[in-house]
């Protein structure tokens, strides 16, 4: 992530046009589209390269594979870095085509360990199971330009599947899409699934979601569409460290992973348990530092915590208030937030004193601080009359980071909590 914006790569199409032997015309290309598509909805667009393309994948949160002519191995790790990291990729047109393939080949050695990928290929290309030549192209090649007449001319409806993870992004049954391909992918391996097909049955979108994996492919062209849902999908899926529940029904995810980064908080108190998850501190400052702008001097009263820390705040509480109190304000160990090193619980400094939680002069922090906390990805993760779905007290001190801008702003516009969030998904 730069400044949290997700850095998504982008494989190239690569030109090969090479009539005179110029080496100038042996080139890759970018098509603008993408960049602009992936910029708009708030990522950072790179271009990939394919000379040893494994050794700067980590740069990259999430993946697009656009079209092309042809299909370059060379590629084919970036679809194991993303199963592996759980990153998110877009293959679209050939790019479905190509990551169909993948799985396909890898299905195919699975079968045959001694024949190479070239052998596996050639095997396929003989038994009409590689890419498949449209045998009438009429119905889904065609000729766009950027006049939109030439891109209407080439739509045609495809058919979603429900319970898929295209289903889950478009919420349609039906779309009318722009196709420009004569080859198809014949077929998926297992775990494959196809998630829309056209009326002719050709194969639409194909999605890898096993073991949280996000890969999707479609064959047709959503970077002409004026709606971005797929760009959306694919930034918003490169959040997947920070976006998940956590509450009295759902403990911290047992892969969760995290570096915890030493923060040093002002507040008398604070010693280990102002540090916080490498993910939230930038915003976490950027957040700091607009209020105290703003005359509200902030800082972390508590953020991570370790679970031996959480057993001993909710047993002191219980002690203190008793059971039912211990339970609307503080989590059970494995339950709570703080524990991901992504829950903040703010103090503010006044005449040199410093104060938190329902304490009166907080008030005017605690407006600004819910009127803008969401621009910079926190939510407030506990609203007063919510206390029924998040099973707790009003915190007008916890912030919840969730990174996604889009996700953060409209959670907060529209009063959610991270329940309701999650039950409309
Ligand atoms: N106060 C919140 C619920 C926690 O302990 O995580
Ligand atoms: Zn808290």
């Amino acid at each position: 992530m730069i400044k949290n914006k997700p850095v998504i790569g982008i494989i190239p199409t690569y030109n090969l046009v090479n009539e005179d032997n110029d080496p100038y015309q042996d080139r890759a290309s970018f098509v603008r589209m993408y960049e602009e598509k992936i910029y708009e909805c708030g990522g950072i667009p790179i271009g990939l390269l394919h000379q040893n393309v494994e050794d700067y994948l980590p740069l990259c949160d999430g993946y697009v594979w656009p079209g092309g002519s042809k299909i370059w191995p060379d590629f084919f790790p970036v679809l194991e870095d993303a199963i592996k990291h759980k990153k998110p990729v877009l293959g679209v047109c050939l790019g479905l085509q190509a990551i169909g393939s993948v799985f396909n080949l890898k299905e195919e050695k699975e079968k045959h360990p001694e024949k190479s990928f070239e052998e596996i290929k050639q095997l396929l290309k003989d038994t009409d199971h590689y890419l498949k030549k449209l045998e009438d192209p009429s119905f889904h090649s065609h000729y766009v330009t950027k006049e939109i007449a030439t891109q209407d001319a080439a739509r045609h409806v495809i058919q979603l599947k429900k319970e898929t993870l295209f289903y889950k992004i478009m919420r349609q049954d039906e779309l009318n899409v722009v196709s420009l391909h004569s080859f198809i992918l014949p077929y998926v391996a297992k775990d494959v699934v196809v998630s829309a097909i056209s009326e002719d049955n050709v194969i639409e979108a194909i999605e890898y979601t096993k073991d949280g994996a996000q890969i999707l492919g479609v064959q047709y062209h959503p970077e002409l569409e004026n709606t971005s849902e797929l760009f959306d999908w694919l930034v918003d899926a490169c959040y997947h460290k920070t976006m998940f529940l956590v509450n009295k029904q759902n403990p911290i995810p047992k892969d969760y992973e995290s570096r915890i980064m030493m923060y040093h908080s002002e507040y008398p108190r604070c010693g280990e348990e102002s540090n916080l998850s490498e993910c939230a501190m930038d915003s976490w400052i950027r957040l700091r530092d607009f209020m105290r702008s703003k005359g509200f001097y902030i800082d972390v009263e508590s953020a991570y915590r370790s679970s031996e820390m959480q057993r001993e705040i909710y047993e002191n509480s219980k002690n203190t208030y008793g059971e039912e109190h211990a339970n609307i304000f503080v989590a059970r160990p494995g339950y709570s937030e703080h524990e991901t090193g992504l829950a903040i619980d703010i103090c503010m400094k006044l005449d040199d004193k410093w104060i938190n939680e329902f304490d009166e002069g907080l008030n005017d922090c605690y407006k600004l601080l819910h009127r803008v906390c969401a621009d910079y990805g926190f939510i407030l993760r506990y609203p007063e009359g919510k206390e029924d779905i998040t099973g707790y007290h009003y915190e007008p001190w916890h912030l919840r980071y969730l990174g996604s801008l889009r996700i953060s702003r409209d959670i907060m516009t529209r009063k959610l909590t991270l329940e309701e969030y999650y039950q409309e998904k």
